[in-house]
């Protein structure tokens, strides 16, 4: 049995309020009592605690602190900021301290914005996220969970956040624990490329896939395939038309569109090259480097 959570986790973070649960954990507001003592004015962090029936798996502990190492990994304004990975003994718990955010996640933007976003706000949010998830691609570093509910537009900014299901590329960071994703059964379907339902690894590409799906609903306020799973939206016969949203130039529409191919050899965009078709004022194939 998993003790209690505690008002006071490892006798210095004071838990004040629930922020968020997702598939894998829960995350709490809380004062940091020891910066306090030193009056800093801003003691406030959020804590991100493995949810309770996790804490028992045995890869729980190493997932939390996979996705701790990764972020750290990453020096980026538009991604959360990691600040320790600590484990209170007492109460059996271990935890990510970290940034703590203030503002919508797109989901609940989405929520607000049926029709989508104007192409001025859309470009406002979408540009610092493709230079983020950039950012981490450049570093080996692979997200693994793109999707409304991991992106928050702070008062500081966008912020990409939940590392999660990320993992390193061949290659990178050697020395870090490869994590069995599939133990961990935390997938977001609506997002998943076909090639992840059907078991293969992680890729650059299954993130250009997720970036789609988010870039198009963000543009028409829907989900491309009606969230469908991205092999039922795929064998559906006749094929599910794509339309291109109405506030989605064209030039961006074509990129977009690329992001959207269920068969990944015919993936060819990258992240940056989404990024530069959003920045450009007008652009053809091939895509700008
Ligand atoms: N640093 C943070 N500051 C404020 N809210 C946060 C922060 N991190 C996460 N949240 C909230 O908690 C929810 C779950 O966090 P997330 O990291 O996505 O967990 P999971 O891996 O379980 O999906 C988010 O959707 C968001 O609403
Ligand atoms: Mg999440």
């Amino acid at each position: 049995m998993t003790a209690p959570l505690p008002e006071v986790l490892s006798g210095r973070y004071r838990i004040e309020r629930l922020l968020g649960a997702g598939g894998m954990s829960t995350v709490y507001r809380a004062r940091d009592l020891l910066h306090e003592q030193f009056a800093d004015p801003q003691p406030c962090v959020a804590l991100k605690i493995l949810s309770d029936d996790l804490s028992h798996s045995p890869d729980a502990s190493a997932v939390l602190f996979n996705e701790f190492a990764l972020i750290r990994h990453l020096r980026h304004p538009n991604i959360l900021r990691m600040y320790s990975f600590n484990a209170d003994t007492a109460h059996q718990r271990v935890f990510i301290v970290m940034e703590l955010l203030q503002g919508p996640t797109l989901d609940r933007l989405l929520c607000e914005r049926p029709l989508g976003l104007a192409w001025q706000e859309l470009r406002e949010i979408a540009l610092p996220l493709l230079d983020a998830l950039a950012h981490s691609h450049a570093s080996g570093i692979l997200h693994g969970d793109i999707k409304p509910s991991n992106i928050l537009l702070s008062e500081e900014g966008v912020r990409l956040f939940d590392f999660g299901l990320g993992q390193a590329e061949a290659g990178r960071l050697d020395g870090l624990a490869a994590i069995s994703r599939q133990r961990m059964n935390a997938w977001t379907p609506g997002y998943a490329a076909p090639e992840i339902l059907e078991g293969a690894a992680p890729t650059r590409a299954a993130d250009v896939y997720a970036m789609g799906c988010l870039l198009y609903e963000l543009a028409s306020g829907k989900h491309p395939f009606n969230r469908l799973l991205s092999t039922q939206a795929r064998d559906q016969r006749p094929a599910l038309p794509l339309k291109k949203p109405r506030h989605l130039p064209a030039h961006v529409w074509r990129a977009v569109r690329n992001a959207l191919s269920f068969d990944p050899a015919q993936r060819t965009v990258t992240v940056a090259q989404l990024r530069a078709a959003l920045a450009a004022r007008r652009t053809c194939w091939p895509w700008p480097e």
